[in-house]
C-alpha cells in the first residue's frame, strides 16, 4: 500500500464516500471497466469487489484479467473478463458484440484504458505511428465503443466516467505532443456529446487527474520524485462519482496551475525568442 509524503497529502485531499450509498446504488448493475489489466482500472474493479454487481473487465493481458477476476469473486461481485485490443478493429467489433448481448445491458462505463508516450518532437520525426497509437486508443477506440452501445447506455439511464488528465485543461507541456493531443480530443468529443446524452438520461462524468503513480509513469525518470496520488485513491474518486453523477472531478488547486502553466508557456516563449534574437 502506498502512502502520501506532506506535500501529497496537502494536493491530494482525502476523499469519503458513503460505501451504503454507493452499494445502494450499484447493487444488481453492470459495469464496465476498460483497461482493468493494471493501474487505475484495477484499482476501480477491486473497490467495486464487496457488492453484488456485474464487473466487465476488458485489457489485452488475458492473465492478469484472470487473477484480477480470481481475487474479486472471493468477494460479492461477479466478473466476466474479455481479452481484447480495442485499436483492433476486429477485436472491437467482437466485444461489442458481446457486450450487446448481456443480458441486463450496461449501467456504467469508465472509458479508463489508454497510452502514454513521451518523447520529444525531433525525436519523433519517423515515429508517425506513436501519434497514430495514441490516438487508436485514447480516441478512436472509446468513440467507437461508446458510439456502439449509447442505445443500450440510454435504456438503463446510464452513465459513462472519462478517465482523463488535467493536461485536457492546462497549457500543454513539451515531450507529451502525442498523448496530450490524444486525450484533449477524447475530452473534447465527450464535453461536446454530454448535453444530448443528459437529455436522453445518460450522465458523463470527466475525472481530470494529475501525475497517477501506475506503471504508465514508470519509464519517465523524473517522474518518480514527483508528488503523484495512488490508484487506489482514483478508484474511491471514480466510485464516488458513480452515485454523485458529478460532471468532473479535479484537483482543488487546479485553477492556480492553469494560471501557473499560461504563465510559464508565456515565459518560456519570451526568453525563446530573446535567445534566438540574441544568436542571429
Ligand atoms: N498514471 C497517470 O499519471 C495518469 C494521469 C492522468 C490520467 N491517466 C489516465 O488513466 C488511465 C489509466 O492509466 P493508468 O495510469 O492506470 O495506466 P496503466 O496501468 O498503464 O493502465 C492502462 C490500462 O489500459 C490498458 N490498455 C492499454 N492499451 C490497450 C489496448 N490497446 N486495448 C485494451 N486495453 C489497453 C492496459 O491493459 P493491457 O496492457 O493489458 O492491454 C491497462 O489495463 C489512462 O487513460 C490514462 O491516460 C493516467
Amino acid at each position: 500500500m502506498q502512502r502520501y509524503r506532506f506535500i501529497e497529502s496537502c494536493l491530494f485531499l482525502p476523499t469519503y464516500f458513503n460505501h451504503k450509498k454507493l452499494k445502494a446504488h450499484l447493487t444488481g448493475k453492470t459495469v464496465l471497466i476498460t483497461g482493468a489489466s493494471s493501474g487505475i482500472g484495477e484499482q476501480v474493479a477491486y473497490q467495486l469487489a464487496s457488492i453484488s454487481c456485474h464487473l466487465v473487465l476488458v485489457a489485452r493481458r488475458r492473465e492478469k484479467l484472470l487473477q484480477i477476476k480470481n481475487r474479486i469473486e472471493t468477494k460479492s461481485a461477479t466478473v466476466s473478463i474479455y481479452k481484447a485490443d480495442l485499436r483492433n478493429d476486429h477485436e472491437m467489433n467482437e466485444f461489442l458484440t458481446f457486450l450487446h448481448d448481456l443480458p441486463n445491458g450496461l449501467d456504467i462505463v469508465v472509458s479508463n484504458a489508454g497510452l502514454s508516450i513521451n518523447r520529444s518532437i525531433y525525436d519523433s520525426l519517423d515515429r508517425y505511428h506513436d501519434f497514430t497509437r495514441t490516438m487508436a486508443i485514447n480516441y478512436f477506440a472509446p468513440v467507437q465503443l461508446l458510439l456502439s452501445i449509447l442505445p443500450i447506455l440510454k435504456k438503463n439511464h446510464g452513465q459513462i466516467i472519462n478517465v482523463s488528465t488535467i493536461n485536457a485543461l492546462l497549457a500543454p507541456v513539451p515531450y507529451f505532443a502525442a498523448y496530450q493531443a490524444s486525450k484533449s480530443a477524447f475530452d473534447v468529443w465527450l464535453r461536446s456529446i454530454s448535453t444530448e446524452l443528459r437529455a436522453e438520461g445518460i450522465t458523463t462524468t470527466t475525472i481530470y487527474l494529475p501525475l497517477v503513480r501506475t506503471p504508465m509513469i514508470q519509464p519517465t525518470i523524473s517522474y518518480q520524485h514527483m508528488p503523484a496520488m495512488t490508484p487506489s485513491h482514483v478508484a474511491k474518486i471514480i466510485c464516488k462519482s458513480m452515485y454523485t453523477q458529478k460532471k468532473k472531478y479535479q484537483p482543488w488547486w487546479l485553477l492556480i496551475g492553469q494560471l501557473a502553466s499560461v504563465f510559464l508557456t508565456s515565459f518560456g516563449d519570451f526568453s525563446n525568442k530573446t535567445k534566438n534574437r540574441k544568436k542571429s
